[in-house]
């Protein structure tokens, strides 16, 4: 392997930038050059690529987003879309490529390797936690750490006023960012669409609270199950205060990555290259158990990552 593509595709997340460092770092020593593709599958598409070298990628490990930009390219759907983009990436000498992105993008990279024999890596990074055959995707722990600290915020504006916070947080049709950011925070309740939401028990229990001299109360919906002003209306007619809503949206996209998440980067960007030399090819890079493992894209994306149903329980416990 003399040659390799990289790109971010779809949302970013915190940390993208620390796969690209890792992964163009660990090529580099083994002499293998690579080229960075802008915007995901538009800049193959737009020949649009910058060749990295090790110095290149200095400094932007502790960057949120991704130098490398992204895009999502519904066109990719189309075969002889893809078909254009194979025909480039062969034509520019490319190997393999590496994809750094969520389940849309690892599904494009699947099908180019697939239609096209382009071999391809992929490497998780989605705030949504809802990649299959890694217990984290790089950005998930910045983003809970976002959501907890913005949080925490509304709490105590929540107990001085003593109302009640609706807060709708990302996670695409995945529940994960809500039920651990609701854990971590101790909400009254987590709206996810994993479970069915009964309003009216959930209106008798604040009311218990109330009574029992609770302040505040913080209800966390995830944006796949319900809008935070539906939650409201479900509500406002059940429960006698004030309540306020809030819809953290991309702010929980942003941010310069936790420890964790440069951790999992560095490490995962390594084992492409591993993965390389190795002549493994169309697998993605997966966290078990705090080992790295590999995984057929094709195991990966036939299947959907399940909420630990014992953490929903725990939430339901201590709330
Ligand atoms: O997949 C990441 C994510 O942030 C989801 O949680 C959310 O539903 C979606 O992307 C938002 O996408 P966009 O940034 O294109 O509005």
């Amino acid at each position: 392997i003399k040659r390799i593509g990289l790109m971010t595709s779809g949302g970013d997340a915190p940390g993208m930038n620390a796969v690209i460092r890792a992964v163009t770092r660990s090529a580099v020593v083994e002499n293998i050059e690579v080229y960075g593709f802008l915007r995901g599958f538009a800049g193959i598409l737009d020949k649009d690529y910058k060749k990295f070298t090790y110095s290149d990628v200095g400094g932007i490990m502790e960057r949120g987003g991704t130098i490398l930009r992204t895009s999502r390219v519904p066109e990719f759907k189309v075969p002889e879309v893809r078909k254009k983009a194979a025909d480039i990436l062969k034509d520019l000498g490319i190997d393999v490529l590496v994809i750094i992105g969520g389940n849309g993008s690892l599904t494009g990279g699947k099908l180019l390797s697939e239609e096209q024999g382009i071999p391809v890596i992929g490497v998780p990074a989605s705030i949504d936690n809802d990649i299959a055959y890694t217990d984290m995707s790089i950005g998930v722990d910045t983003c809970l750490n976002t959501v907890v600290e913005a949080m925490q915020k509304l709490k105590d504006t929540a107990s001085s006023h003593e109302r009640a916070f609706i807060v709708e947080v990302m996670g695409r049709t995945s529940g994960y960012v809500a039920l651990m950011s609701g854990l971590a925070i101790g909400a009254e309740a987590i709206i996810i669409p994993e479970v069915p939401t009964d309003y009216d028990a959930l209106a008798e229990k604040m009311w218990d609270e109330r009574k029992r001299g609770k302040i505040n109360s913080i209800i966390v919906v995830a944006e796949g199950s319900a809008s935070a002003y539906t939650v409201a209306r479900h509500l406002e007619n059940r429960i006698g205060f004030e309540t306020r809503i809030t819809i953290l949206g991309h702010i929980q996209r942003g941010g310069s990555p936790t420890a964790f998440d440069r951790i999992l980067a560095s490490r995962m960007g390594n084992e492409v290259v591993k993965a390389i030399k190795d002549g493994d090819f169309d697998v993605m890079i997966g966290l078990s158990k705090n080992d790295l493992i590999r995984t057929p894209l094709e195991k990966v994306l036939s299947e959907s990552n399940k909420l630990d149903m014992e953490i929903v329980k725990l939430a339901g416990i201590l709330s």
